[in-house]
């Protein structure tokens, strides 16, 4: 189970990084373009919203059932940057940026038909894409 879970992991981050990017980029052409926020936009705002949510589930599951998840928990562990990245910033921080999207898709889908749609999506997706790129274990992935 855990080495499945492990590679659903490490493959949703693709559909994370690239649901985010579009959501965003296509919010940023929004808002520069100057037009009301439509149901179409509310959808591409779901491209980054549902992959984040899953890897969120498929996260938590891996955080009790990885060797470095809650299990290499010790004040040891927490004082290598890599042992204190697994257990602590990477899940944190990752659930900050979940959060951070919902937060930005909830407030747009309420503003179809004005312009606010589109810098809530743009300014809360983008602070989350900086944060999951922050904590990406880059030294692990995307691997070989
Ligand atoms: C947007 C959300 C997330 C992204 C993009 C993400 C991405 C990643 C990536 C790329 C890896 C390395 C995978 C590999 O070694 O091939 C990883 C590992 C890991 N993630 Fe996440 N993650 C997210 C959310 C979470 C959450 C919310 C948790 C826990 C609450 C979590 C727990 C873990 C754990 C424990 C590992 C280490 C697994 C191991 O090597 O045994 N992740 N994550």
């Amino acid at each position: 189970m855990y080495t499945g879970l492990l590679h659903l992991h490490s493959y949703m981050t693709y559909l994370v990084l690239l649901g985010v990017l579009i959501s965003f980029g296509a919010a940023l052409a929004g808002l520069f373009g100057n037009r009301p926020f439509t149901d179409k936009d509310r959808k591409l705002g779901l491209l980054g919203l549902i992959p984040t949510h899953l890897q969120w589930v498929f996260g938590v599951i891996l955080y009790f059932v990885s060797p470095r998840g809650l299990s290499n928990f010790s004040g040891e562990a927490m004082g290598d940057s890599v042992s204190r990245l697994y257990i602590l910033e990477h899940p944190l921080t990752m659930i900050i940026a979940v959060v951070l999207i919902t937060i930005g898709y909830s407030r747009a889908k309420r503003q179809i038909g004005t312009g606010k749609g589109f810098k809530s999506i743009a300014i809360l997706y983008g602070i989350a894409l900086a944060l999951i790129l922050s904590r990406i274990p880059w030294m692990a992935w995307p691997g070989n």
